[in-house]
Order: C-alpha cells, then structure tokens, then sequence
C-alpha cells in the first residue's frame, strides 16, 4: 500500500510534498487518498495522469530470479517518469513506447529525484538542474564522467518486473 501511496503522491519530503500539501489544504483533510475526488482545477503531477490506479499489479505472476513485480504494464502510460520503491530502493521506471527502462532514482549531481524529471525519448532529465541521462545505460549527457545505475527491467505476462 506504502508503494502506491509514493507512487501517486510522492515521497513525504519529496518535490510533490507542497502539491499534496496544497490539495489536502484544498480539500480541509490531513492527507489525500488515492481514491479521493479532486477539485477540478488542482494541478494534477504529469506522473499521477500518468499511473492508471484501477490497473492493479498482477498477482498470479512469479518474477524471475532477483527480480521483483511493480506494476502491470498497462498502468503507466509511455513518456512519463514514475518514482518507485523496490527492495528499498528509490527507482526512476520509465516506459518509452512498449520498452520499460529502470535507473537508480538519485541523481549523482545534487541527489534530485528523476522519477519527478522529464523523458523525452529515452533521455531523462533531472528536475533540479537539468542533467540529463540516457535511459538505456545510464550514462550522463550533461557530464560524461558521471553516471547513474540502472536497473534490468523484464515484463513477464502483464507484469512489470524490475531486478533489485
Ligand atoms: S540534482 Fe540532478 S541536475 Fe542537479
């Protein structure tokens, strides 16, 4: 429940935590639910448009060795980076067309979470100071010396499954 809670709202001290704030503010609750209607005006986070909740992770799948089932793979549309916990480990998933991509989700620059950047094709750019990455292995546009891990990422059936 923890996962799908960060996964739409955000972690607590994470860049959504104003948004959410802000929407709890809106609504006089301490804190929204996933299932909570909004006011139609609040400003909805590219990721929460993006994530379908009513599409569950399936459960009759069993990941590969070392890997572990996040999503199905029809709850995320393509071109919009999610941030994910697996294994207690911050991941930025990212699905471009029908391929799913996995990085760590800690910038090396300043530590800014890219699950909350912009993808543009396979490059995924940090929303604190813009560096940017390729998807595909990790490696840094903006300083070449730098580098973020990656993570494999197989879907099995309907599920989304990332190695941890
Ligand atoms: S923290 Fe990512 S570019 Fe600065």
């Amino acid at each position: 429940m923890s996962l799908w809670k960060d996964l739409v709202f955000g972690r607590e001290d994470g860049m959504r935590a104003p948004l959410r704030k802000a929407i709890t503010g809106l609504l006089g609750r301490s804190e929204a639910a996933p299932s909570a209607p909004r006011p139609p005006d609040a400003p909805l986070q590219a990721a929460e448009k993006a994530l379908n909740l009513g599409i569950e992770a399936p459960k009759d799948v069993t990941p590969p060795d070392g890997y572990e089932v996040v999503l199905h793979k029809d709850a995320l549309e393509p071109g919009v980076p999610i941030e994910i916990i697996v294994a207690g480990k911050a991941i930025a998933l990212c699905k471009v067309g029908n391929e799913w991509f996995a990085t760590s989700n800690t910038c090396p620059h300043a530590e800014g979470p890219l699950g909350e950047g912009t993808l543009d094709g396979h490059i995924l750019t940090c929303p604190y100071h813009g560096w940017m990455f390729d998807i595909r292995d990790g490696s840094c546009l903006t300083s070449p010396s730098d580098k973020v891990h990656t993570f494999s990422v197989k879907v099995v059936g309907d599920a989304v499954c990332v190695e941890v």
